[in-house]
């Protein structure tokens, strides 16, 4: 795996999980891996749970981990090409993405999109120019369209918390929220899981919420969240903003947030999110609460999502 930004750059999707729960299982196994590496773990935006456990990954397999905060800590970064620098913008991606190479062997990035230019966010183009101008393997840590160690702690969780011989029915649900937000997440959910080719996979949410189909096809899509939820045995919530009317909020969809009420026609379902969650917003008290929520399962995972990935790139650095 030279770098990973999306599901793409996997081979195996199955083999990749095996790999993550067997670290799960011995953590330290590899602590010789990553001996004499550094990875720099760059946020232009919040983060608790992909920054802990990518340092946690990190220092399980022997590296050194630098956390820098760039949108509070490093000068503005300019990505146009060609622009002329006499606004707020003081350096150029071009001058401190070289820089990055040369302090570390591993570059791990986490963006969010403007949700303002869809063609910008859409083309990525700010992780395409880190790795364009930095030269070493870039991990996504969540970027303008995808978020794909979520995805892959994602699929860990489903693995390991479904054991019937047979697909299980995976819905994805939209839910409300209070403010516009990305759709990297579904995206990026949908993506994995129709990759993965092991589930029947269902989508559903409100008119005018459709994400874009390079993502969801192989899904089916369900405007009645009741009739998408029938039988359901993962139900995985999040919100976004559309993707048509792009980063646009429409009204009148508060019923969507799930409740124990939306569930009781599932197939005693399993309700993710990645978190944060805005909790009775999106999703009820007793839902998250309760004992069918995978919420904490989740986050744990993202340990060993992150551990995989970066033996995966560290192994190929070494042949
Ligand atoms: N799920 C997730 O990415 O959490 P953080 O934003 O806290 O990293």
């Amino acid at each position: 795996m030279k770098n990973f930004i999306s599901v793409n750059d996997v081979a195996s999707i199955d083999a990749l999980v095996q790999k993550a729960i067997a670290y799960k299982a011995a953590p330290h196994k590899d602590k010789k891996l990553g001996a004499d590496k550094r990875v720099g773990l760059l946020f232009l935006n919040p983060s608790m749970r992909t920054r802990l456990s990518t340092q946690i990954a990190a220092q399980n397999l022997g590296m050194e981990s630098i956390v820098f905060n760039m949108d509070k800590d490093g000068w503005k970064l300019e990505f146009e090409d060609g622009a002329i620098m006499n606004g707020t913008s003081v350096e150029h991606i071009k001058d401190a993405a070289p820089i990055f190479g040369a302090y570390f062997d591993l570059l791990c990035i986490r963006t969010f999109p403007s949700l303002v230019n869809k063609q910008d966010d859409y083309n990525e183009v700010l992780v395409n120019q880190i790795i364009k101008y930095s030269g070493i393997p870039v991990i996504s840590l969540e970027s303008a369209t995808l978020h794909p160690l979520q995805s892959f702690a994602d699929v860990i969780s489903i693995t390991e918390s479904f054991k019937e011989q047979r697909k299980p029915k995976i819905v994805l649900t939209w839910a409300p929220h209070i403010k516009p937000i990305p759709q990297c997440v579904a995206n990026s959910f949908a993506q994995w899981i129709n990759a993965w080719g092991h589930a029947d996979f269902v989508i559903t949410h409100p008119e005018g919420y459709e994400l874009d189909t390079q993502f969801t096809e192989g899904a089916a899509i369900e405007h009645d969240q009741a009739t998408a939820l029938k039988d359901a045995d993962f139900v995985y919530v999040k919100n976004w903003s559309s993707f048509t009317d792009y980063g646009k909020v429409l009204p009148d969809n508060e019923h969507w947030m799930l409740t124990t009420g939306h569930l009781k026609d599932t197939n005693n379902a399993k309700v993710m999110h990645c978190l944060p969650v805005r909790r009775n917003v999106e999703l009820s008290d007793e839902v998250l609460d309760g004992p069918n929520s995978l919420v904490n399962l989740q986050a744990a995972n993202r340990v060993w999502a992150a551990q995989t990935v970066l033996a995966e790139i560290l192994t190929t650095q070494s042949n």
